[in-house]
């Protein structure tokens, strides 16, 4: 085939996710031609898996405050001119029915295929068109834009979006495709590594904690030092290798290797206080006493495993005593081993560094014509919908610019 027989585009759209959809909708409606490729045979995945089948598809307070980055003003443009609105706007267009969760956390009420079908819909407005299942060999640049060559044949596009996600859930088609195009291009990238993910700890010191897996209740969550701390209420899961819910995925994401997490069990309740006033009033002993506020199982674990006998009356205690228990009540210290990785992760930190793309459009500086998008990129959000906004508005900015 000649160059004059390549089939040529506007864009090429590599990774037809969230992110992916959304940018070749808006510019194939702007009147381009637009061909999306994806390796894997079904669409965006990870739209179908998420919110336990349901989307959590936007978050009505998203702001810059809930997403990580080494470059934290990077997201905000983006995320100002295509907000959680703009979205819902979309989603009610197609009479999507939704609810709102908790703390802003929206929700379908029927199915995540819902969003799916939207998105193909909107492509379909712009007459995009797809390759899937197809793998691409190699992606380069020439004078008048980019030659690629896939699994069917060489295409040539003006513009090129990278949108294929970060490492998370590799069973469901994740890989460092966004990084080695990033490192051919000589783009710098910032260390990925696994968010939002339950944490895990030696076997070990773990064993005492085991029979408390399926355990969840609410609790403050905090890790880092006085400058950096960042606190979460949310709900904490036993499980059997450590712990999970939402509180240990949100903290997860800012936890690095070797720190403590503190936990305080009962946020509402200052523990040594309430033990030393009941030395006066109460006959009971420890376990029946802190049954009345935490689950009679975790009570028990809890106490063997710091050292306490829970038949002790609380009147026989010294103060110093309780207020060691009350201590380890509301501020446990915990040194996490590791996490469950990439297998367990909903997102990557890190990835392509945002100080290399233009915050407007997303476009690489030193390479005109190539963009990085979604979760490819150094932006992570917080859970509860901040993620799918994150690959929503990048989209968008991208998608405006082409
Ligand atoms: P995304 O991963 O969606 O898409 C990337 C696409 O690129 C995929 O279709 C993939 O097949 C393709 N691709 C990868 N490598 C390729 C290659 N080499 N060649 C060609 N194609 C390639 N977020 C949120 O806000 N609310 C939620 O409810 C959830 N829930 C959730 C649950 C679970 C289990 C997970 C794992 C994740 C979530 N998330 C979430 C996170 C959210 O799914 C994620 O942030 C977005 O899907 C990211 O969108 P992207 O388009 O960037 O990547």
């Amino acid at each position: 085939m000649t160059i004059e027989e390549t089939p040529s585009y506007d864009l090429l759209v590599i990774g037809a996710g969230a992110a992916g959809m959304m940018c070749a909708s808006v510019v194939g409606q702007a009147g381009k031609k637009v061909l999306v490729i994806d390796h894997a045979s079904k669409l965006a995945e990870k739209i179908r898996i998420s919110g336990g089948g349901r989307c959590n598809f936007t978050n009505l307070h998203a702001a810059p405050n809930h997403f990580l980055s080494e470059n934290p003003h990077f997201c905000k443009s983006a995320l100002s001119r295509y907000t959680s609105q703009d979205f819902l706007h979309l989603v009610k267009r197609y009479r999507i029915a939704f609810h709102e969760k908790h703390k802003g956390q929206l929700f379908c009420d029927e199915s995540a295929e819902d969003i799916i079908r939207m998105l193909k819909s909107e492509c379909e407005l712009g007459k995009v068109q797809w390759r899937m299942p197809c793998s691409i060999n190699t992606l380069q640049k020439d004078e008048n834009g980019f030659i690629v060559d896939t699994q069917q044949g060489v295409v040539s596009a003006a513009n090129v979006v990278i949108a294929t996600g970060g490492l998370s859930i590799p069973k469901i088609g994740a890989t460092d495709f966004s990084y080695r195009i990033a490192k051919q291009f000589g783009i710098k990238i910032v260390e990925p590594r696994p968010a939002l993910v339950p944490l895990t700890f030696d076997a070990q010191s773990w064993a005492p904690f085991v029979p408390m897996a399926g355990i969840s209740l609410e609790v403050d969550i905090e890790t880092g030092d006085k400058k950096n701390k960042i606190v979460f209420r949310e709900d904490l899961l036993f499980t059997h290798r450590g712990l999970s819910g939402p509180a240990i995925l949100q903290i997860s994401s800012y936890w690095q290797p070797g720190q403590n997490i503190r936990i305080n069990l009962l946020p509402e309740l200052d523990v040594a206080n309430a033990l030393i006033a009941a030395k006066t009033t109460t006959k009971k002993n420890l376990a029946n006493f802190l049954a009345a506020y935490l689950p009679a199982r975790l009570v028990d674990g809890l106490l063997s495993a710091q050292g306490f006998d829970g038949e002790q009356k609380i009147a026989d205690m010294q103060d110093k005593r309780l207020r060691l228990l009350g201590e380890k009540m509301n501020r446990w210290e915990l040194l996490p081993s590791g996490s469950e990785g990439y297998r367990k992760a909903e997102v990557t930190r890190g990835g392509v560094d945002t100080r290399e793309l233009s915050q407007q459009s997303m476009m690489v500086k030193a390479v005109p014509g190539l963009y990085f998008i979604g979760e490819a990129v150094d932006v992570t959000g917080w859970l509860g919908g901040f993620n799918f906004q994150w690959a929503w508005a990048s989209g968008v900015a991208a998608g405006k610019a082409i």
